[in-house]
Protein backbone atom coordinates (compact mmCIF):
# COMPACT_ATOMS: atom_id res chain seq x y z
CA UNK A 1 0.00 0.00 0.00
CA UNK A 2 1.86 3.43 -1.00
CA UNK A 3 2.30 5.70 2.16
CA UNK A 4 1.10 8.60 1.92
CA UNK A 5 2.92 12.00 4.07
CA UNK A 6 1.88 15.89 4.67
CA UNK A 7 3.07 18.45 2.02
CA UNK A 8 2.73 21.97 1.01
CA UNK A 9 1.23 22.05 -3.02
CA UNK A 10 1.17 25.34 -5.47
CA UNK A 11 -2.39 25.09 -6.03
CA UNK A 12 -2.38 27.66 -9.18
CA UNK A 13 0.03 30.40 -9.52
CA UNK A 14 -0.42 33.46 -7.32
CA UNK A 15 -0.35 34.83 -3.97
CA UNK A 16 0.84 32.93 -0.34
CA UNK A 17 -2.68 31.84 -0.12
CA UNK A 18 -2.17 29.25 -3.59
CA UNK A 19 -0.28 27.60 -0.94
CA UNK A 20 -2.23 24.73 0.69
CA UNK A 21 -1.66 21.34 2.72
CA UNK A 22 -2.12 18.53 1.11
CA UNK A 23 -1.30 14.66 1.06
CA UNK A 24 1.01 13.36 -1.28
CA UNK A 25 2.29 9.85 -1.97
CA UNK A 26 6.17 9.22 0.31
CA UNK A 27 9.04 9.70 -2.66
CA UNK A 28 10.81 6.59 -3.04
CA UNK A 29 14.78 6.72 -3.13
CA UNK A 30 16.16 6.49 -7.15
CA UNK A 31 19.48 5.99 -8.15
CA UNK A 32 22.35 7.50 -6.07
CA UNK A 33 19.21 9.14 -3.58
CA UNK A 34 18.29 9.19 -0.52
CA UNK A 35 15.12 9.58 1.42
CA UNK A 36 14.99 12.57 4.36
CA UNK A 37 12.62 12.34 6.89
CA UNK A 38 12.24 16.29 6.94
CA UNK A 39 12.81 17.73 10.22
CA UNK A 40 12.60 21.64 8.99
CA UNK A 41 12.68 23.28 5.77
CA UNK A 42 14.41 26.70 4.44
CA UNK A 43 12.07 29.02 2.99
CA UNK A 44 13.86 31.09 -0.01
CA UNK A 45 12.82 33.62 -2.28
CA UNK A 46 12.69 30.98 -5.14
CA UNK A 47 9.75 29.06 -3.89
CA UNK A 48 7.89 32.42 -4.04
CA UNK A 49 8.92 33.02 -7.79
CA UNK A 50 8.10 29.51 -8.29
CA UNK A 51 4.67 30.06 -6.40
CA UNK A 52 3.65 32.79 -8.60
CA UNK A 53 4.50 31.08 -11.78
CA UNK A 54 7.50 33.11 -12.27
CA UNK A 55 10.17 30.36 -11.37
CA UNK A 56 8.97 26.91 -12.84
CA UNK A 57 10.99 23.72 -11.53
CA UNK A 58 12.81 21.29 -13.86
CA UNK A 59 11.06 18.58 -15.58
CA UNK A 60 12.76 16.07 -13.55
CA UNK A 61 11.88 17.74 -10.03
CA UNK A 62 8.79 17.67 -7.35
CA UNK A 63 6.01 20.23 -8.10
CA UNK A 64 5.68 20.59 -4.62
CA UNK A 65 8.11 24.07 -3.34
CA UNK A 66 11.20 23.17 -1.03
CA UNK A 67 15.03 23.60 -1.91
CA UNK A 68 16.75 22.72 1.00
CA UNK A 69 15.63 20.69 4.45
CA UNK A 70 17.82 18.62 7.23
CA UNK A 71 16.33 15.33 8.85
CA UNK A 72 17.20 11.94 8.74
CA UNK A 73 18.15 9.57 6.44
CA UNK A 74 15.40 6.73 6.12
CA UNK A 75 15.86 5.02 2.53
CA UNK A 76 19.16 4.75 0.58
CA UNK A 77 19.10 3.88 -2.75
CA UNK A 78 20.83 1.81 -5.38
CA UNK A 79 24.40 3.58 -6.13
CA UNK A 80 23.84 6.04 -3.50
CA UNK A 81 27.17 6.73 -1.06
CA UNK A 82 28.31 7.89 2.15
CA UNK A 83 25.56 7.87 3.57
CA UNK A 84 24.03 5.18 6.34
CA UNK A 85 20.35 4.92 7.96
CA UNK A 86 20.11 7.56 10.63
CA UNK A 87 22.18 9.77 9.65
CA UNK A 88 21.03 13.12 10.53
CA UNK A 89 22.04 15.72 7.48
CA UNK A 90 21.00 19.43 5.94
CA UNK A 91 20.74 18.94 1.69
CA UNK A 92 19.79 20.68 -1.27
CA UNK A 93 17.06 19.33 -2.78
CA UNK A 94 15.48 19.61 -6.38
CA UNK A 95 12.38 20.42 -4.96
CA UNK A 96 9.67 19.09 -2.67
CA UNK A 97 11.18 20.16 0.57
CA UNK A 98 7.67 21.43 1.65
CA UNK A 99 6.80 17.61 2.85
CA UNK A 100 7.62 15.26 5.40
CA UNK A 101 9.27 13.33 3.35
CA UNK A 102 11.69 13.95 0.37
CA UNK A 103 14.45 12.23 -1.86
CA UNK A 104 17.84 14.20 -3.06
CA UNK A 105 21.09 12.53 -3.85
CA UNK A 106 23.25 11.27 -1.36
CA UNK A 107 25.88 13.66 -2.89
CA UNK A 108 23.66 16.95 -1.82
CA UNK A 109 23.81 15.65 1.50
CA UNK A 110 26.30 17.35 4.27
CA UNK A 111 26.49 17.17 7.92
CA UNK A 112 25.11 18.84 10.49
CA UNK A 113 27.70 20.87 11.66
CA UNK A 114 29.37 20.49 15.03
CA UNK A 115 26.94 22.85 17.77
CA UNK A 116 24.20 23.92 15.01
CA UNK A 117 20.71 22.41 15.20
CA UNK A 118 18.54 20.95 12.74
CA UNK A 119 16.39 24.02 12.33
CA UNK A 120 19.86 26.38 11.70
CA UNK A 121 21.32 23.68 9.37
CA UNK A 122 17.91 23.27 7.44
CA UNK A 123 18.86 27.50 6.33
CA UNK A 124 22.36 26.20 5.25
CA UNK A 125 22.03 24.67 1.38
CA UNK A 126 20.28 26.99 -0.72
CA UNK A 127 22.37 30.03 0.12
CA UNK A 128 25.69 28.50 0.60
CA UNK A 129 25.62 26.55 -2.65
CA UNK A 130 24.39 29.61 -4.35
CA UNK A 131 26.97 31.83 -2.69
CA UNK A 132 30.05 29.38 -2.81
CA UNK A 133 29.61 28.97 -6.64
CA UNK A 134 28.80 32.80 -7.39
CA UNK A 135 31.11 34.47 -5.29
CA UNK A 136 34.26 32.06 -4.77
CA UNK A 137 33.53 30.01 -7.52
CA UNK A 138 32.15 32.31 -11.15
CA UNK A 139 33.02 35.44 -8.94
CA UNK A 140 36.41 34.60 -8.05
CA UNK A 141 36.62 36.82 -4.80
CA UNK A 142 40.27 36.47 -3.19
CA UNK A 143 41.57 38.11 0.41
CA UNK A 144 42.17 42.06 0.28
CA UNK A 145 39.34 42.59 -2.52
CA UNK A 146 36.35 45.10 -1.89
CA UNK A 147 33.02 43.06 -2.69
CA UNK A 148 29.75 44.48 -2.30
CA UNK A 149 26.50 42.55 -2.12
CA UNK A 150 23.17 44.07 -2.54
CA UNK A 151 20.13 42.44 -0.40
CA UNK A 152 22.93 42.55 2.41
CA UNK A 153 19.87 41.69 5.25
CA UNK A 154 19.09 38.31 2.96
CA UNK A 155 19.30 34.50 3.15
CA UNK A 156 21.90 35.44 0.21
CA UNK A 157 23.09 38.46 1.58
CA UNK A 158 23.40 37.72 5.17
CA UNK A 159 25.66 34.48 4.34
CA UNK A 160 27.88 36.30 0.87
CA UNK A 161 28.57 38.65 3.97
CA UNK A 162 29.99 36.10 6.49
CA UNK A 163 31.71 34.39 3.98
CA UNK A 164 33.43 37.22 1.90
CA UNK A 165 34.89 38.32 5.55
CA UNK A 166 35.87 35.00 6.64
CA UNK A 167 37.86 34.51 3.37
CA UNK A 168 39.49 37.82 4.40
CA UNK A 169 37.57 40.37 2.00
CA UNK A 170 36.54 43.66 2.62
CA UNK A 171 32.62 43.90 2.60
CA UNK A 172 30.29 46.37 1.66
CA UNK A 173 26.65 45.44 1.90
CA UNK A 174 23.32 47.78 0.69
CA UNK A 175 20.07 47.28 2.63
CA UNK A 176 16.46 48.96 2.46
CA UNK A 177 16.63 49.95 6.56
CA UNK A 178 18.78 51.15 9.16
CA UNK A 179 17.97 47.65 11.33
CA UNK A 180 19.22 45.78 8.41
CA UNK A 181 22.32 47.76 7.73
CA UNK A 182 22.83 47.32 11.21
CA UNK A 183 22.81 43.54 11.12
CA UNK A 184 25.28 43.99 8.16
CA UNK A 185 27.64 45.27 10.13
CA UNK A 186 27.11 42.91 12.98
CA UNK A 187 28.12 40.55 10.57
CA UNK A 188 31.20 41.56 9.26
CA UNK A 189 30.23 44.22 6.41
CA UNK A 190 32.74 47.41 7.34
CA UNK A 191 30.26 49.13 5.60
CA UNK A 192 26.36 49.06 5.54
CA UNK A 193 24.63 51.54 2.73
CA UNK A 194 20.95 51.93 3.06
CA UNK A 195 20.09 52.48 -0.03
CA UNK A 196 16.75 54.19 0.47
CA UNK A 197 18.99 57.52 2.10
CA UNK A 198 22.82 57.22 0.03
CA UNK A 199 24.67 56.06 -3.56
CA UNK A 200 26.10 52.89 -3.19
CA UNK A 201 28.03 54.01 -6.59
CA UNK A 202 29.67 57.18 -5.48
CA UNK A 203 30.84 55.31 -1.85
CA UNK A 204 32.03 52.65 -3.86
CA UNK A 205 33.86 54.86 -6.03
CA UNK A 206 35.37 56.77 -3.41
CA UNK A 207 36.54 53.42 -1.63
CA UNK A 208 38.56 52.40 -4.91
CA UNK A 209 35.75 50.85 -7.03
CA UNK A 210 34.36 47.46 -6.19
CA UNK A 211 36.43 44.25 -6.93
CA UNK A 212 33.20 42.28 -7.05
CA UNK A 213 29.94 42.80 -7.15
CA UNK A 214 27.46 40.01 -6.07
CA UNK A 215 23.98 41.41 -7.32
CA UNK A 216 20.03 39.96 -6.74
CA UNK A 217 18.00 43.33 -7.73
CA UNK A 218 19.05 44.08 -11.83
CA UNK A 219 16.62 46.72 -13.03
CA UNK A 220 18.53 50.10 -13.03
CA UNK A 221 21.08 48.85 -10.38
CA UNK A 222 23.01 46.92 -13.85
CA UNK A 223 24.26 50.48 -15.18
CA UNK A 224 24.90 51.69 -11.63
CA UNK A 225 26.55 47.94 -11.00
CA UNK A 226 28.91 48.77 -14.16
CA UNK A 227 30.00 52.22 -12.71
CA UNK A 228 30.82 51.16 -9.06
CA UNK A 229 32.93 48.60 -9.80
CA UNK A 230 36.77 49.10 -10.27
CA UNK A 231 38.87 48.23 -13.26
CA UNK A 232 38.67 44.92 -14.21
CA UNK A 233 35.81 44.28 -11.75
CA UNK A 234 33.40 41.53 -11.78
CA UNK A 235 29.85 41.26 -11.62
CA UNK A 236 27.97 37.96 -10.77
CA UNK A 237 23.83 38.40 -11.45
CA UNK A 238 21.82 35.96 -9.48
CA UNK A 239 18.46 37.74 -9.63
CA UNK A 240 16.29 40.57 -11.30
CA UNK A 241 14.28 41.42 -8.65
CA UNK A 242 14.44 44.84 -9.93
CA UNK A 243 13.78 43.58 -13.68
CA UNK A 244 15.55 42.08 -16.41
CA UNK A 245 15.31 44.68 -18.95
CA UNK A 246 16.91 48.26 -18.85
CA UNK A 247 19.38 50.33 -21.45
CA UNK A 248 23.12 50.13 -20.53
CA UNK A 249 26.46 51.69 -22.08
CA UNK A 250 28.34 48.72 -22.45
CA UNK A 251 31.22 50.70 -23.37
CA UNK A 252 32.35 50.55 -19.72
CA UNK A 253 32.95 46.45 -20.35
CA UNK A 254 35.47 47.70 -22.72
CA UNK A 255 37.05 50.44 -21.31
CA UNK A 256 37.76 49.25 -17.63
CA UNK A 257 37.72 45.69 -18.52
CA UNK A 258 35.04 44.46 -16.42
CA UNK A 259 33.18 41.11 -16.33
CA UNK A 260 29.60 40.58 -16.24
CA UNK A 261 28.28 37.28 -15.42
CA UNK A 262 25.50 35.21 -13.80
CA UNK A 263 24.07 31.75 -12.87
CA UNK A 264 21.12 29.80 -11.68
CA UNK A 265 21.54 27.32 -9.55
CA UNK A 266 18.80 24.46 -9.87
CA UNK A 267 18.94 23.66 -13.20
CA UNK A 268 22.50 22.98 -13.10
CA UNK A 269 23.57 18.92 -13.43
CA UNK A 270 23.84 16.95 -10.37
CA UNK A 271 27.64 16.33 -11.15
CA UNK A 272 27.99 20.05 -10.82
CA UNK A 273 25.57 20.04 -7.31
CA UNK A 274 27.68 17.29 -5.93
CA UNK A 275 31.04 19.21 -6.48
CA UNK A 276 29.88 22.00 -4.92
CA UNK A 277 28.79 20.45 -2.04
CA UNK A 278 32.10 18.68 -1.69
CA UNK A 279 33.73 21.91 -1.82
CA UNK A 280 31.70 23.84 0.85
CA UNK A 281 32.44 19.96 2.81
CA UNK A 282 36.11 21.12 2.78
CA UNK A 283 36.40 24.89 2.83
CA UNK A 284 33.11 26.18 4.48
CA UNK A 285 31.68 23.58 6.80
CA UNK A 286 34.90 23.76 9.23
CA UNK A 287 34.22 27.32 9.14
CA UNK A 288 30.62 26.48 10.72
CA UNK A 289 31.55 23.78 13.10
CA UNK A 290 33.95 26.13 14.58
CA UNK A 291 31.12 28.79 15.04
CA UNK A 292 32.90 31.66 12.83
CA UNK A 293 30.25 31.71 10.81
CA UNK A 294 26.42 31.05 11.16
CA UNK A 295 23.19 31.25 9.90
CA UNK A 296 20.99 34.25 10.33
CA UNK A 297 17.90 32.85 11.74
CA UNK A 298 14.53 35.05 11.29
CA UNK A 299 10.87 33.41 12.21
CA UNK A 300 9.82 29.87 12.51
CA UNK A 301 6.64 28.71 11.13
CA UNK A 302 4.86 25.51 11.07
CA UNK A 303 4.54 23.64 8.33
CA UNK A 304 0.91 24.34 7.11
CA UNK A 305 1.47 28.04 7.77
CA UNK A 306 3.75 28.63 4.51
CA UNK A 307 1.47 30.65 3.28
CA UNK A 308 2.48 33.30 6.07
CA UNK A 309 5.77 32.39 6.03
CA UNK A 310 5.60 33.59 1.93
CA UNK A 311 3.86 36.31 3.28
CA UNK A 312 6.59 37.60 5.66
CA UNK A 313 9.26 36.62 3.09
CA UNK A 314 7.38 39.34 0.25
CA UNK A 315 6.93 41.61 3.05
CA UNK A 316 10.89 42.28 3.01
CA UNK A 317 10.51 42.67 6.88
CA UNK A 318 12.91 39.69 7.89
CA UNK A 319 16.14 39.73 8.23
CA UNK A 320 18.28 36.41 7.59
CA UNK A 321 16.30 32.86 6.53
CA UNK A 322 12.82 31.58 7.19
CA UNK A 323 12.10 28.16 8.19
CA UNK A 324 9.15 25.46 8.56
CA UNK A 325 9.25 23.07 11.25
CA UNK A 326 7.99 19.89 9.66
CA UNK A 327 8.75 17.05 11.82
CA UNK A 328 10.79 16.95 15.19
CA UNK A 329 12.53 19.38 16.78
CA UNK A 330 16.38 20.34 17.60
N1 LIG B 1 20.70 32.38 -8.93
C1 LIG B 1 20.53 31.50 -7.97
O1 LIG B 1 20.98 30.36 -8.06
C2 LIG B 1 19.78 31.90 -6.73
C3 LIG B 1 19.67 31.00 -5.66
C4 LIG B 1 19.00 31.42 -4.51
C5 LIG B 1 18.45 32.71 -4.46
N2 LIG B 1 18.55 33.50 -5.55
C6 LIG B 1 17.96 34.85 -5.53
O2 LIG B 1 18.65 35.62 -4.58
C7 LIG B 1 17.75 36.59 -4.04
C8 LIG B 1 17.79 36.50 -2.54
O3 LIG B 1 17.21 35.28 -2.14
P1 LIG B 1 16.82 35.06 -0.63
O4 LIG B 1 16.18 33.75 -0.52
O5 LIG B 1 17.99 35.40 0.20
O6 LIG B 1 15.67 36.18 -0.51
P2 LIG B 1 15.24 37.22 0.59
O7 LIG B 1 15.81 36.85 1.92
O8 LIG B 1 13.78 37.40 0.48
O9 LIG B 1 15.95 38.55 0.09
C9 LIG B 1 15.53 39.44 -0.87
C10 LIG B 1 15.95 40.81 -0.37
O10 LIG B 1 16.23 41.63 -1.49
C11 LIG B 1 16.04 42.96 -1.11
N3 LIG B 1 15.53 43.66 -2.28
C12 LIG B 1 16.18 44.62 -2.95
N4 LIG B 1 15.47 45.04 -4.00
C13 LIG B 1 14.34 44.31 -4.01
C14 LIG B 1 13.22 44.29 -4.87
N5 LIG B 1 13.12 45.10 -5.93
N6 LIG B 1 12.22 43.43 -4.58
C15 LIG B 1 12.30 42.57 -3.50
N7 LIG B 1 13.37 42.58 -2.66
C16 LIG B 1 14.37 43.43 -2.92
C17 LIG B 1 15.06 42.97 0.07
O11 LIG B 1 15.64 43.66 1.16
P3 LIG B 1 15.72 45.28 1.21
O12 LIG B 1 14.85 45.75 2.32
O13 LIG B 1 17.15 45.54 1.47
O14 LIG B 1 15.25 45.80 -0.11
C18 LIG B 1 14.88 41.50 0.41
O15 LIG B 1 15.03 41.24 1.78
C19 LIG B 1 16.37 36.28 -4.61
O16 LIG B 1 16.12 37.15 -5.66
C20 LIG B 1 16.50 34.87 -5.11
O17 LIG B 1 15.63 34.57 -6.17
C21 LIG B 1 19.19 33.15 -6.67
Amino acid sequence: MTQMMRAIEITEAGGPEVLKPTRRPRPEPGHGQVVIKVAWAGVNRPDALQRAGLYAPPPTASDLPGLEASGEVVAIGPGAQGLALGDLVCALLPGGGYAEYVATPAAHCLPVPDGLGLREAACLPETFFTVWSNVFGRGGLKAGERFLVHGGSSGIGTTAIQLAKAFGARVFATAGSAEKCAACLDLGAERAINYREEDFVGILKEAGGADLILDMVGGDYIPRNLKALSEEGRLVQIAFLGGAKVEVNFAMLMTRRLTMTGSTLRPQSDLAKARIAQDLREAVWPLLSAGSVAPVMDQTFDLDEAAKAHARMESSNHIGKIVLKVGQTG
